[in-house]
Formats: C-alpha cells, sequence, structure tokens
C-alpha cells in the first residue's frame, strides 16, 4: 500500500487542549532545531483554530524568537490590514507579543496585482531562505495546518489543478465564488518539511477526515490526503468532537 506516513495521533478534550498540546509540541521542535542548527523556520496557516495556539506559543518559554524565520502557508488576496488576512491574525496573535526579527517575517504578497509573480517570487524566498532536505527541496521545521470541510489544506482546494502542482513551489489560486484569490504553497512544501501540525476541531470536519484517513481516495478529491505523503514527523491534534470521524 501507499503511501500512509507514520503519523502521530493526538486527541484532546476541547479546543483549548488543542491549542495547549500544539503550542507545547511546535514550541519543543522550534527548540530543538535552533539547539541543533542555530535557526528554526516556520510556517503558519489561517483559519480560525490555530489562532489560540498562536498565542499560546508567544508565551511559550525558552523559545528564542530572534533565531526563528516566519512564513506563511497560504494568504488571501487581501491587505495585510485586512481582518481576512493570515498575515495579520498570526501577526496579532504571534508576531506582535514575541522579538521576531521583522527582517525574518516573510508574508506573503497576495493582493499584489501580479498574484502569479508574487507566487513565483515567494517560491525563490522559500528556497533561498529555508534548508533544502536531500532531495533538495526547502525543509521547513515546522509547518502548521487545518482541514476544511471540504477536505483542502493551505490553499489547495478539491480538484484544482493547484493540488498537482510541484513547481513553482508556491501557486496563486484563482477566486472562486465568494472565495477570495489566494497563495498557497503547494504539494512539495508539505510533503519535505520536517515536522507537519494538523489542528482539526469541531464534528463537521469529520467527513473530510474520514476521507484523509481512508485507504480509497486521491489528492485531487481530497487535497489533505498530501499530508499522508510527508517525509518528515506528523502531528494530528484534533479535539474529541472531530476525532469521531470513523464512527
Ligand atoms: C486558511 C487556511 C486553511 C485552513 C482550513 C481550516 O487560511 O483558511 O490555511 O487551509 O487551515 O480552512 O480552517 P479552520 O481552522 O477555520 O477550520
Amino acid at each position: 500500500m501507499m503511501d500512509i506516513a507514520p503519523a502521530t495521533l493526538v486527541t484532546l478534550g476541547s479546543p483549548s487542549g488543542v491549542a495547549r498540546e500544539a503550542s507545547e509540541r511546535i514550541s519543543e521542535c522550534l527548540r530543538r532545531a535552533i539547539a541543533a542548527r542555530g535557526a528554526a523556520t516556520l510556517a503558519l496557516s489561517g483559519g480560525t483554530t490555530p489562532r489560540h495556539t498562536y498565542e499560546l506559543l508567544a508565551e511559550a518559554q525558552d523559545v528564542v524568537w530572534s533565531a526563528v524565520a516566519l512564513f506563511w502557508v497560504d494568504e488571501r488576496a487581501v491587505p495585510p490590514t485586512d481582518v481576512r488576512s493570515n498575515y495579520l491574525m498570526a501577526f496579532s496573535a504571534l508576531v506582535a507579543r514575541v522579538g521576531l526579527d521583522s527582517r525574518r517575517v516573510w508574508r506573503m504578497q497576495a493582493e499584489s496585482p501580479d498574484i502569479d509573480g508574487a507566487a513565483v517570487e515567494y517560491a525563490r524566498l522559500l528556497r533561498s531562505q529555508v534548508d533544502a532536505d536531500d532531495e533538495g527541496f526547502p525543509a521547513i521545521d515546522v509547518v502548521v495546518l487545518g482541514v476544511g470541510i471540504d477536505g483542502h489544506t493551505a490553499s489547495l482546494f478539491p480538484g484544482e489543478s493547484t493540488v498537482e502542482q510541484r513547481e513553482p513551489l508556491v501557486a496563486s489560486v484563482a477566486a472562486s465564488g465568494v472565495r477570495e484569490a489566494r497563495l498557497t504553497v503547494t504539494a512539495p512544501i508539505i510533503e519535505h518539511a520536517r515536522n507537519v501540525f494538523v489542528l482539526v476541531v469541531g464534528e463537521e470536519k469529520r467527513p473530510a477526515l474520514a476521507r484523509v484517513f481512508s485507504a480509497q481516495g486521491s489528492a485531487r478529491a481530497t487535497p489533505a490526503r498530501i499530508i499522508r505523503r510527508c517525509r518528515g514527523s506528523v502531528t494530528w491534534i484534533l479535539d474529541e468532537e472531530a476525532a469521531r470521524f470513523n464512527g
């Protein structure tokens, strides 16, 4: 059988338990990366689930934030001052509270009138700022992901060609219905991350999780199945509501 990488699945009693567990595990990874290599790279998702995690992360002890370079997994085509901006969410929850070096805070400029150019630029940035693994792909120390009710992760949506895009490493995502255009990392960034944490809460996520963990299915239909292809460590952190996805 394919593809499923060894993953840890942790279930907590509540969304705040998820946030506490995630912040502890993420901060431990950052500490270990800094101890081993003198620096760490962290890529954040947006959405509603991770905000509390980021707030708790800001209180973590002994993370040398000046040694952390920060990236985003995806971003909406809105200015960084817009309430829908993933940058703004992470800025208020984490960046503004810790001593991050602003020269190492790399936001996605998805509001650019040339969004395809912005995708290429961000891909170039990832290649220049993140150490490559032995296959030549940027290997981010910690990537934080969520899963949408339709099975998307990052801004890789079901049925869209970006799910299969390998190059550039960042894709522009066309607007669709009420969804604004976006930038998103593509599958190789997820697959080559050293540590992936997937935070999922709420019973409405059960059908998507069932599709992710099913023996049958495709990443094209359920993009979060890309997480099954990760080379590094994968930790799913779910609340009890989400965790009852297989009956
Ligand atoms: C975003 C995302 C997206 C998110 C999922 C889950 O910016 O919206 O990065 O992939 O992680 O949609 O979102 P919730 O945490 O809001 O359920």
